[in-house]
């Protein structure tokens, strides 16, 4: 078919290209809603101070060790000293990253660089179990999608089954989901019980053994003992301050720590102890009528709980989803959440020491003393970066007590919200012009807010909320102390080799309008519509950091864009960063999500380290409509999440604006894809 107008790109505040139908379904219309943070970020000398008084800045970590992710997913080199693989020369491209860069395109395909060959291994709607039927897309029943893939994935994990050579498990998250592209016919306004049944079952997580082939890439989903689907109904544990709180119970559930299911699940993480982290992200929009409930506080607005019906409707069928008669179950969504894949009968978790925010993703970073950090941000416009330090160390070994032990890691320890500040701020003048040493840098402070024993018992950190209001209203309690509005704060990653912590900070159109908070260092230009890529070292337990911005994004021959000081006439556009990865080399790979440049979103390759740092390659693109989330890198493969492929405001089954990944006249499906150079090679090598 011929390609659509770029006109079926809606611009809000003709800045970024998300469809309208996008913004409905999986953020609740935050581009069409005022930010909900109109905090004015008080006292934050006090606060340090009073801290510092009471002893409880803690001395900075030296060396470190990864852990994390990377080492999990990839049988990676250990070289935990330096930069990983770098280059040694400006002319040869650093290790992992030799390919020929994809152009820009607005393809209805999944565009790969030449010698690189690519498959589907899971679309939306394929049977995950022996009973599953197969997908037919005119006869769907919630029975049906409750053994199926579910609807657009995101995050995706991929653990190597221990004793089982080339057998993983593949771990995905169901962001949201998309009525009027998933049903012939849909009543926007009253969805059928079925339609609204399936819809449910189509959120949350899947996990699902892969079989992969010697010689390729290929991965074969297979009907295995550690298949799950996890739901918008699946019953959850509810851990930390917030859990049997005031906040937290409800008419159902009067013990306030039973919750039953998970949605709007973003980016994530892998643990060390194999297990997955996900971030319930923009759980505001499954809500009705928070106009119709008490709020004194500006607790529901504070995090975007407002008025009327929801896009989905679950309130319909479900009074939990009413705010006007269940006032605090949104109060039980905006946590962390932590699935054993290994056992199908496990109850998962949602730690609410690590706060209660839009998560967009955990990520885990262990130092060489053992101690366990995690990284989330909080992705709205004029929000906060925090982080996790554990009082608990990794128990090693897969046995059920250090499974046990390992899942509460992330119940105990103190919570911290980021502060910055700029080393120019005078020359910081909204244009991203870089400032005269040639770059964007500061310090930085990372401000407690939560502090939970490993007896369970917590202590607030800031004047007037108490722990479990700290826990529950992390938002709130982050205002008051000052903390740094940020451009949309998506995933964090610490290169496994440096230590260093990445942050994609995806755009915010709101930044330095009319009575909006103002362009500083970090956040550099005004109605930043490309969004940049902060690079922090941090000594993870501490509380000390310094910062500098990697990547300005956008066009590269637009003068507001910076990469790092690299040769701009060498560097892939690139708009909108928003998951983040690291491949076994230590280059950084960014996946992008709306890309202003008015082209398919795609998945990018960045080098750290050596005379070529800066430079930003596009490896792959999206087909159209569609977001690149979930991106793994390892030796063999690179494996994306394609979600929301062909969705546009005209988006109809009797209209559908991609046929990815099917082709023909099919509708279109979110699917995991996974690509691999010719002949086994090694990616980018
Ligand atoms: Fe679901 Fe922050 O993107
Ligand atoms: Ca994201
Ligand atoms: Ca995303």
């Amino acid at each position: 078919m011929s390609p659509k107008p770029l006109a079926l790109f809606v611009t809000h505040d003709g800045q970024s290209a998300r469809a309208a139908l996008t913004c409905e379904y999986k953020c609740g219309n935050a581009c069409f809603h005022e930010p909900p943070n109109t905090s004015d970020g008080a006292y934050f000398g006090d606060i340090v101070s009073s801290l510092n008084r009471r002893g409880l800045i803690k001395g900075g970590a030296a060396a470190v060790l990864a852990v994390g992710a990377a080492s999990v997913l990839a049988a990676c080199g250990d070289d935990s000293s330096g930069g990983g693989d770098t280059p040694t020369a400006a002319g040869t491209p650093a290790t992992g990253t030799d390919f020929p860069a994809v152009a820009p395109n607005k393809d209805d395909a999944l565009v790969i660089p030449e010698g690189y060959e690519q498959q589907v291994v899971l679309r939306w709607g394929d049977p995950l179990f022996a009973d599953a039927p197969a997908f037919d897309f005119d006869k769907q029943t919630a029975a049906a999608q409750l053994k199926q893939f579910g609807y657009n994935n995101d995050f995706a994990a991929l653990l190597p089954i221990e004793g089982q050579p080339n057998s993983f498990l593949l771990v995905v998250n169901h962001e949201y989901t998309t009525g009027p592209m998933m049903f012939r016919g849909y009543d926007k306004d009253k969805p059928s019980d079925e339609q609204i049944a399936i819809t449910k079952a189509a959120h949350g997580l899947t996990v699902v053994e892969v079989k992969g082939e010697a010689g390729s890439g290929k991965l074969t989903p297979v009907f295995g003992k550690y298949n799950r689907r996890i739901t918008a109904d699946t019953e959850f544990v509810l851990t930390g301050p917030a859990a049997g709180s005031e906040f937290t119970r409800t008419g159902a559930d009067s013990s306030g720590a039973k919750v039953l299911g998970t949605f709007a699940n973003c980016a994530g993480g892998v643990t060390p102890w194999g297990t997955i982290l996900s971030g319930e992200e923009n759980f505001n929009g499954y809500f009705a009528n928070g106009d119709k409930a008490d709020d004194p506080k500006g607790r529901l607005k504070r995090y975007g709980l407002t008025e009327g019906t929801t896009a989905n409707r679950w309130e319909r069928t479900d009074k939990r989803f009413d705010l006007a008669q269940e006032a605090n179950e949104a109060n039980r969504f905006g946590y962390v959440v932590e699935v054993n894949p290994w056992d199908p009968a496990s109850t998962p978790i949602k730690h609410s020491a690590m706060g209660r925010l839009k998560h967009e993703g955990a990520s885990i970073y262990v130092t060489a003393a053992g101690d366990v950090v995690s990284y989330t941000g909080d992705d709205e416009k004029f929000d906060y970066m925090y982080k996790f330090v554990s009082k608990r160390k990794v128990q090693p070994g897969t046995g059920a007590a250090a499974m046990r032990h390992n899942l509460t890691i992330l119940d105990a320890g103190t919570l911290y919200v980021a502060k910055l500040t700029g080393d120019h701020a005078d020359q910081i003048d909204g244009s991203g012009k870089v400032p005269s040493d040639q770059g964007f840098t500061g310090k930085g402070q990372w401000i407690p807010l939560l502090e939970t024993g490993e007896d369970g018992q917590a202590k607030s950190l800031v004047e007037g909320l108490s722990a479990a209001e700290v826990a529950v209203f992390t938002r709130q309690a982050a205002d008051k102390v000052g903390a740094t509005k940020m451009d949309r704060p998506e995933d964090f990653e610490a290169n496994p080799f440096t230590g260093k912590v990445y942050v994609a900070l995806t755009n915010n159109d709101n930044r330095a309008k009319d009575g909006k908070p103002g362009v500083d260092e970090a956040n550099p230009r005004k109605l930043n519509k490309n969004g940049q890529v902060l690079e922090l070292t941090d000594n993870h337990t501490g509380t000390d950091f310094t910062w500098s911005l990697l990547l300005v994004c956008g066009d590269p021959a637009a003068a507001d864009t910076y990469f790092a000081g690299f040769d701009k006439s060498k560097v892939s556009p690139i708009s909108c960063p928003d998951n983040l990865a690291f491949d076994p080399h230590g280059n950084l790979w960014i996946s992008t999500d709306g890309n202003a440049l008015k082209t398919n979103d795609g998945l990018f390759s960045v080098t750290l380290d050596g005379p070529r740092r800066g430079e930003t390659k596009q490896f792959l693109t999206v087909p159209k409509g569609a977001e690149t989330c979930g991106p793994i890198v390892t030796e063999q493969r690179v494996i994306v999440a394609v979600q929301h492929p062909g969705e546009d405001d005209e988006a109809t089954p009797d209209n559908p604006q991609s046929h990815w990944p099917d082709g023909g006249t099919s509708q279109p499906r979110p699917a995991i894809a996974v690509v691999w150079k010719q002949n086994g090679g090694r990616i980018g090598i």
